[in-house]
């Protein structure tokens, strides 16, 4: 059975496996190292098959005109290349949004593909009144409180 649950000590040497593998360099299994060491992560669930790690993903508050404004990022997310397409993804990715409205975030940003994401949900940023720089990845949103306000300045993801 496959089950969804927070990071563990202990778990970061295999999650960077799997980060490089899922993503082909290391940068972003760097990214993940240096934001533990900054104590910057909100979210870091992993998705266990009979003990091994297949799937992984984190959040990490986004700064919105460089405050935290109760806005999540989601980067990165990562199953391993064989164990992709069986929806791992796609279940820890409901997991972590449940909880992350739960924990009273205001919502989640992730730069990604619409054709993924828009299936839990997000949309265009810009639809719901971001502004952000053009990306090779469109910047995606998803509300679990509605903004009250147009964001049209700079958003600053760790990435
Ligand atoms: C993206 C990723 C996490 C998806 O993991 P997964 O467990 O295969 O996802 P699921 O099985 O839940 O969902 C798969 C479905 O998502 C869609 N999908 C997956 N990646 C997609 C992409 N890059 N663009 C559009 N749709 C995508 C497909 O419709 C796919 O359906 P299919 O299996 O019928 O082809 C995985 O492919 C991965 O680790 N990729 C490398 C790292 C990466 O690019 N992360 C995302 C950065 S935003």
């Amino acid at each position: 059975m496959l089950i969804c649950r927070t990071e563990r000590p202990g778990d970061g040497e295999e999650i960077d496996e799997l980060v490089c593998a899922a993503y082909g360099h290391e940068r972003t299994a760097d990214l993940i190292w240096s934001l533990r060491e900054q104590g910057d992560i909100t979210i870091s669930q992993v998705a266990e098959y009979e003990g091994a790690i297949m799937g992984h993903l984190l959040m990490s508050p986004a700064l919105i005109n460089g405050e935290d404004i109760g806005w999540l990022s989601l980067n990165p997310i990562s199953v391993w290349p064989e164990c992709q397409h069986q929806g791992i993804a796609s279940t820890m990715l409901r997991e972590a949004l449940n909880s992350a409205n739960e924990l009273d975030w205001a919502g989640v940003l992730v730069q990604g593909e619409l054709a993924f994401f828009a299936r839990f949900g997000f949309k265009l940023a810009s639809e719901l009144g971001f502004s952000a720089p053009a990306t090779e990845l469109p910047l995606l949103a998803l509300a679990f409180k509605p903004l009250s306000f147009r964001v049209s300045a700079e958003i600053s993801m760790p990435r």
